[in-house]
């Protein structure tokens, strides 16, 4: 009899509604495929190894983002549990989640990311941001300011003008861990597809803003997809060599999708790798997935059989 299979949605981070989209849609194309599955929604003050105990869950189809489904938390019940869960391992996971530790393993693997710089975080700076002036004067802008591991470009702000630049650090300060500022990379942005260490393709996304915020990422629906992206095939096939070797540097397995920007003289720069990318029909990962011929229910199987 083959393993009963819990879509584990929800969670208990800031992206809890778009992990319900992204679960929903896996479940139903899970069961649509004939598939023992489970919806497993895990709420503030529930216990996941309660929850996968009273379901009788045998494998984990991982519909978590961010916090403790993304960074490697849940992958470490799930191996405690002696569960396979769907996606990177618990080290690799909590490696991408970390934008600092992802930047550092890229610079010492040789993977281009933008020039950046910490500031202290919530707790170790001022609440205020006074301190970026002085920090960041050798700085030309604009510059982008980050939270080290939030998601969905929440707490993300690229300064053009230095007398915005406390406001954005004290933004990024309100959330979890230090600040980092990145010079800012004038150009596209392009998201690169990866399944079981294979790059399946990539979209060129155009915000209509100047950058690819929660707004444009969420609420609005002025972004511009380009698949496959409008610009020069040598520069793609570099771009998705990097993004790779992203992925390998930060040992992810299953599925991915490294974020890069690409500057005007055609140098990619890997912002991050997420992990757990959105995987409703209408995400980006199942669009890059249908243009190489995989469709959405056969993804999702595919990513099934990638649980460890
Ligand atoms: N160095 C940069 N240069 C230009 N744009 C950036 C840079 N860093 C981030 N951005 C913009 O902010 C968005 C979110 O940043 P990202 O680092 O991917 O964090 P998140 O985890 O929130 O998605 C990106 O998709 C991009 O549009
Ligand atoms: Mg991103």
């Amino acid at each position: 009899m083959s393993k009963r299979i819990g879509v584990v949605m929800g969670g208990l981070s800031a992206e809890r509604e778009v992990s319900l989209n992204t679960g929903l849609g896996v479940l139903a194309a899970l069961q649509e495929k004939g598939h023992d599955a489970v919806g497993i929604d895990w709420k503030d003050g529930t216990s996941l190894a309660v929850l996968l105990a009273e379901h009788g869950i045998g494998v984990v189809w991982n519909a978590l983002h961010g916090t403790y489904g993304e960074d490697g938390a849940v992958q470490g019940l799930c191996t405690c549990l002696g569960i396979p869960c769907t996606g990177s391992g618990i080290l690799a996971s909590a490696l991408a989640m970390d934008k600092v530790m992802s930047k550092r393993i890229f610079e010492s693997n040789g993977v281009p990311t933008p020039r950046w710089q910490l500031l202290p975080g919530r707790g170790d700076g001022p609440a205020d941001g006074s301190d970026a002036d002085l920090a960041l004067a050798a700085w030309s802008l604009p510059l982008v300011v980050k939270p080290s591991s939030e998601g969905s470009s929440v707490g993300v702000s690229v300064v053009e003008d230095r007398a915005d630049l406390a406001a954005a650090v004290a933004l990024a300060r309100k959330h979890h861990g230090p600040v980092i500022v990145e010079e800012y990379i004038a150009g596209t942005e392009v998201f690169v597809g990866i399944l079981d260490g294979v790059v399946l393709g990539s979209v060129e996304v155009k915000p209509a803003g100047k950058f690819y915020d929660y707004e444009a990422k969420y609420k609005r629906n002025d972004t511009r997809y380009l698949l496959p992206p409008e610009l020069d095939r040598a520069i793609v096939a570099r771009v998705e060599q990097h993004a790779l070797a992203a992925y390998n540097a930060l040992g992810c397995s299953g599925h991915a999708r490294p974020d890069l920007r690409i500057d005007t003289a055609g140098n990619a720069f890997v912002l991050e790798v997420n992990t757990l990318p959105g995987m409703t029909k209408t995400s980006l990962m199942p669009k890059i997935a249908k243009a190489a011929g995989l469709d959405y229910g056969t993804l999702c199987e595919r990513i099934l059989a990638s649980a460890r």
